[in-house]
């Protein structure tokens, strides 16, 4: 089975892709193709919470991941964190970087709909192979003191070493001081490197942010590599399968993510310079006529 799908991956997938490459839901993964009872995921053990906003405050993204396929990906959640009663399916893709040593990466995304802004949910993620402990989060919904609106951290420029700013971040987003995180690029440093150890360890360092806020990424020329593979593979930004560039709403403001890095890195071609300026005139088109 593994074979197959590295065949997929590798040769009938264009290596220019920009859509996460989602696992059949009836697939049999290696592990069940022993017919052991006894035997299971390698490492089913989910990590790299991170919640993202849907578009919509009644909606939120749950992405994690393993390093095995755990068939499932669920989101258990609920008002109440000793009665988890809602449960949501989500996918999973699989995520190789072409690195020399690449790394099966699955990468597990779960939407959350129907949420009331203002809100609190607890919720863990997983499956019956893997928990993860569980957190909260708060549908977004503007501030009634502090001014009203909502309050953003804008940053870029965060890596794995030497993150100065990180311990204050991580305690304003559980303290619900902050609604939302934007970084503006440049993640880890980079995310791609020791096979994308990096990025496991920037996405581990900054889950005590992103499982309690909505953690929202644009790309930077530290995502360079592969044609921004990293990037587009391992977040979930609304409206977009491939994260380089979306919009969304969100209160009286409409926010427009794009990439300025595909001007620096025309090698994998002008096509997507093209593609995403179209995007942006018809998306400020129907912004302005709305
Ligand atoms: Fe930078």
């Amino acid at each position: 089975m593994r074979i197959f799908l590295y065949f997929l991956v590798y040769f009938l997938i264009p290596q220019i892709c920009w859509t996460h490459q989602y696992l059949p839901i009836d697939r049999i993964p290696d592990w069940k193709l022993k017919n052991d009872g006894n035997i299971g995921p390698s490492y089913g053990q989910p990590e790299q919470i991170r919640i993202s906003y849907g578009g919509d405050p009644s909606v939120s993204f749950v992405t994690w991941q393993t390093f095995d396929d755990t068939l499932q990906s669920i989101v258990e959640y609920g008002s109440d964190w000793k009665f988890l009663n809602q449960s949501v399916l989500g996918r999973c893709s699989v995520f190789l970087d072409r690195n020399k040593n690449s790394v099966w990466r699955y990468i597990h995304r779960a939407n959350l709909t129907a949420l009331v802004p203002g809100q609190t949910y607890y919720y863990h993620v997983g499956s019956e192979h893997g928990w993860s402990p569980i957190y909260f989060f708060t549908a977004l919904k503007e501030r009634r003191n502090d001014g009203g609106g909502y309050i953003y951290a804008v940053y870029g420029d965060l890596g794995v070493e030497n993150g100065r700013s990180l311990g204050t971040i991580q305690k304003m987003a559980q303290r619900g001081e902050l609604d939302m995180v934007l970084h503006v690029g440049d993640f880890a440093y980079n995310m791609d490197e020791s096979n994308g150890e990096t990025g496991d360890e920037f996405l581990r360092q900054i889950e005590p942010i992103s499982a309690y806020i909505p953690y929202m990424a644009t790309v930077g020329n530290h995502e360079y590599f592969n044609n921004f593979t990293h990037f587009v593979n391992r977040f979930t930004m609304p409206n977009s399968d491939h994260n380089l560039f979306y919009s969304y709403d969100l209160g009286h403001a409409h926010f427009v993510v794009f990439s300025t890095e595909f001007y620096f890195w025309t090698q994998w071609g002008f096509h997507q310079i093209k593609h995403q300026f179209d995007w942006l005139i018809e998306d400020l088109k129907a912004c302005n006529g709305a």
